[in-house]
């Protein structure tokens, strides 16, 4: 069966961005895109929008209502590591109160719910993780997750993914928050030394291929976890050397650095990092290198600027 009246929340972030794009090209979907904003930030005539606070169950329960999705993607989240260990109840609203809510009102309608997850569920002592992995966050921001895919599983026999992903990076419009690449690429360009930890690891993700493997779960009817992420597995210290080899800026810039430099950080996960190859299985997924990723972002930055 193929879902394709779809409700995308958080649509103006760099993930619901990205989904927009890969949707709109195929007109057998039927996309609601919605944020909280009053009118979308990007500028794509192939979807409707409605500002929808995810939050607020009564506007929640509009929507399910005139919309009568059969497939909602939540990309809404508070993203934010720092910000979520600052503003823990608003957090908690966000990337787990919410999704119970969602949960509910698929599980009533029959609605398919993708929730996307991340891997800061994990402790990152072990990875990269399979889909079999216990989780055991380390940070406020990873339990609130852990508990938004909890409320997923616990809405009954309902029809579900937890589509879990690896530090996305990508391009977008007028978007809220930077990402790890273009704010490392900014920087090196304005001659900024930087100071980068190299004993974290993780499966740097293109946004866009994050996009297309939740397409191809549009027309998957399993229930399960599924990690979507890049394959290559490197510190976040080489990802910001291949960022100034790829965009022709001076690695020398960059200091390696341990975790414990930044005394005042949010604790993160060491080693994450996903296997993907129940991805690459059953969802025929087959993400872009990294190489190939950065230098596609370059290009559409071109595009962008030169629009
Ligand atoms: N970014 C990463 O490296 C990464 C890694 C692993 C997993 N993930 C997961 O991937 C998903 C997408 O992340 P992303 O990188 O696209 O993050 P993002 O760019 O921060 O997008 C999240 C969007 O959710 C919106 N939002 C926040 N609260 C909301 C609310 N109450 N109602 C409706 N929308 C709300 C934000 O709106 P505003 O713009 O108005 O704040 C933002 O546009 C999230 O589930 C995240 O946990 C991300």
């Amino acid at each position: 069966m193929l879902f394709n009246r779809v409700l995308i929340t958080g649509a103006n972030g760099l993930l619901g961005q990205a989904l927009v794009r890969c949707l709109g090209q195929n007109r057998e979907y039927d996309v609601l895109a919605t944020a909280r904003d009053d009118t979308p930030r990007f500028e794509d005539g192939s979807c409707g929008y409605a500002p929808l606070d995810v939050t607020q169950p009564d506007d929640v329960a509009r929507i399910f209502e005139d919309f009568t999705p059969n497939v909602v993607v939540n990309c809404a989240a508070m993203s934010d590591v720092a910000a979520c260990d600052e503003h823990r109840s608003e957090a908690w609203a966000v990337n787990a109160r919410a999704v119970k809510r969602l949960a509910k009102h698929c599980r009533t309608t029959g609605a398919r719910l993708v929730q996307v997850s991340t891997d800061f569920v994990f402790n990152g002592t072990r990875g990269p993780y399979d889909e079999t992995a216990r989780p055991d966050p380390v940070n406020y921001y990873g339990r609130t997750k852990l508990a938004g895919e909890n409320a997923v599983r616990e809405a009954g026999r309902a029809n579900w993914a937890i589509v879990r992903t690896v530090l996305l990076y990508g391009t977008g419009q007028n978007l809220s928050r930077s990402n790890l690449v273009l704010w490392v690429a900014d920087e090196l360009s304005k001659g900024e030394p930087l100071h980068i930890v190299d004993d974290q690891h993780r499966t740097p993700t293109h946004v866009d291929d994050l996009a297309a493997g939740i397409e191809r779960l549009l027309h998957h009817e399993e229930t399960g976890v599924y990690h979507v992420s890049g394959a290559d597995f490197v510190s976040v210290y080489e990802l910001a050397c291949a960022v100034a080899t790829e965009f022709g800026l001076d690695a020398s810039l960059i200091e390696p650095v341990s975790s414990d430099f930044f005394e005042d950080d949010v604790e993160r996960p060491p080693r994450t990092g996903f296997v993907i190859d129940k991805a690459r299985d059953e969802l025929d997924y087959t993400p872009r290198s990294l190489d190939q990723g950065l230098r596609d972002v370059q290009a559409s930055l071109q595009g962008f600027s030169s629009a």
